[in-house]
């Protein structure tokens, strides 16, 4: 599925950028190039870091408590 039309970046690049240590729209946006262009797609893109953040704080937040 593509999320930015103008650089044509899937959603499936983005995640892995997120998975891959992006922690802002700029770091998405210099390994994939996505926003880049017309700006259209940003938000779209900050609600899926803000997203896939929310996630791996949870998983960590388990993991802490799991362990300490
Ligand atoms: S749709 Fe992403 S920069 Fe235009």
């Amino acid at each position: 599925m593509i999320i930015c039309s103008c650089k044509g970046v899937t959603k499936k690049e983005i995640l892995s950028a997120i998975k891959n240590g992006a922690q802002s729209i700029t770091d998405i946006q210099i390994k994939t190039k996505a926003s880049t262009g017309c700006g259209r797609c940003k938000n779209v893109i900050i609600s899926m870091l803000e997203k896939e953040q929310t996630k791996i704080f949870n998983k960590n937040s388990q993991l802490r408590i799991k362990f300490d």
